[in-house]
Parts: structure tokens; C-alpha cells; sequence
């Protein structure tokens, strides 16, 4: 593991409490935390709470990221899930994700109001990106690079593109931290995490798996 990096899991719209629970109970008795890796677990808004208390009960060195942010501040935006109610619960926000781009059909001015919401109040954000040419808003913590043909598929994206792309990416961010993202397992996070420029990990699908994702935390 590099001395900075930055190991998040994305459970996207998976688990209810009780699985989440389950999660946490295996999670803990696995995870073997180690210097200088940060890891960001990022469930459901509903799943928050639990994880916050859980993790403050048992002082379990995670910390916690949302999946979204309103694009909107506190108000009469039915549904919305504001950034100063996020920040009561979560440290970091995913922001950019090809999912909400394509789904949720965000677009670039959506996703640019998400990120100043965020900032606003003080979220660390970990902006997903497709490629090296996507705007990066100013403020971000980190960028994960997703390519799509890779997120959830089982085929990742090789190595050495995913260390050309986060070069690329860090000549126009000031060098700040790349994730890579897309079908990572126990099997090949290490031929991500070994690169020179990718400084961390974006799970998803395997992440589901507490007893795999502390396997990966302790390979990356
Ligand atoms: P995956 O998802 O690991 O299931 O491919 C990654 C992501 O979309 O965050």
C-alpha cells in the first residue's frame, strides 16, 4: 500500500439494514487496517446512519462517503438529499459517476452544482470520470478514473491504459490523487495499486462482499 491511499467501496443501491449490519460485523472482524491507506465506505443514504454509529461505537478506522449530493441547497427540493444534511453523516461524496451520468442523465452543469454544494459544506469529493478529457470541477479530492466498458462487467481495464489515462488526468489536475475504478477484485487490485500513477482503488460489485473487500484492502 502507498503511504496515501485511498481504498473506497461503492455499494450503489444494495443492502437493507440488516445486510448492512451483517456487512459491518464481518467487515470488522477482517479488516486489518494498515498506515497510511484511507478507507471510504460508501452505502445507501438510508444504511449512513447505522454505519456512522457503528463505526463511532466500535472506533473502526473507516470513514464514510455518500453515493450522490443535491445538485441544490436546504429546501423545497422534494426527494433531495442536501450537502449540509450529508455532511452530518459522511466525510466524502461520490460525484460524476457513469451510472447518475447515464441513468440520472446528469449533465455537466448537474454535476458542477453538485460539486459546489459539496464544497460549499465542506465534503471531500471523489469525482468519477470516463476518460481523461471529462471536466474536473475545481476543489476535488480525488478523481476516479471508471472507464465504462469496464464497471461491473468482469473486464477491467488493462493496466497500462489505466496508468497512461491517470497520468493523463494528473498533468491536468495538479497531480492529485487517481483512483482506478471498474470490475476490481482480490485478483487484480494489486496490478492497479503496484502503478506509480494510480493512488487507490474505486469498488463496487466486490465491495458487496465484507470478507472480499477487506482481502482486497489487505492486497492493495
Ligand atoms: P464495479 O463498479 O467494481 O462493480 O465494476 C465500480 C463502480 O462503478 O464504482
Amino acid at each position: 500500500m502507498k503511504s496515501s491511499s485511498l481504498l473506497v467501496a461503492n455499494f450503489k443501491s444494495n443492502q437493507n439494514l440488516s445486510d448492512a449490519k451483517t456487512w459491518i460485523d464481518d467487515f470488522s472482524k477482517d479488516f486489518k487496517p494498515k498506515d497510511g491507506g484511507e478507507v471510504v465506505v460508501c452505502p445507501s443514504f438510508t444504511l449512513l446512519p447505522l454505519f456512522k454509529q457503528y463505526v463511532i461505537e466500535h472506533n473502526l478506522p473507516i470513514k464514510l462517503g455518500a453515493q450522490d449530493v443535491s445538485a441544490f441547497p436546504q429546501g423545497s427540493y422534494t426527494g433531495e438529499v442536501n450537502a449540509q444534511q450529508v455532511k452530518e453523516l459522511a466525510e466524502f461524496v461520490l460525484i460524476g459517476h457513469s451510472e447518475r451520468r447515464t441513468n440520472l442523465k446528469e449533465d455537466e452543469e448537474i454535476i458542477g452544482k453538485k460539486a459546489e454544494q459539496a464544497l460549499e459544506n465542506g465534503l471531500k469529493i471523489i469525482f468519477c470520470v470516463q476518460n481523461a478529457e471529462q471536466n474536473i470541477p475545481k476543489g476535488v479530492w480525488a478523481i476516479a478514473y471508471e472507464p465504462i466498458f469496464a464497471i461491473g462487467t468482469g473486464n477491467p481495464d488493462t493496466p497500462e491504459n489505466a496508468q497512461m489515462v491517470a497520468e493523463e488526468i494528473k498533468k491536468k489536475t495538479s497531480s492529485l490523487p487517481v483512483l482506478y475504478g471498474g470490475s476490481v477484485t482480490y485478483e487484480n487490485v494489486r496490478s492497479f495499486t503496484n502503478l506509480s500513477g494510480i493512488d487507490g482503488v474505486l469498488v463496487g460489485g466486490a465491495s458487496l462482499d465484507a470478507k472480499e473487500f477487506a482481502r482486497i484492502l489487505d492486497l492493495a
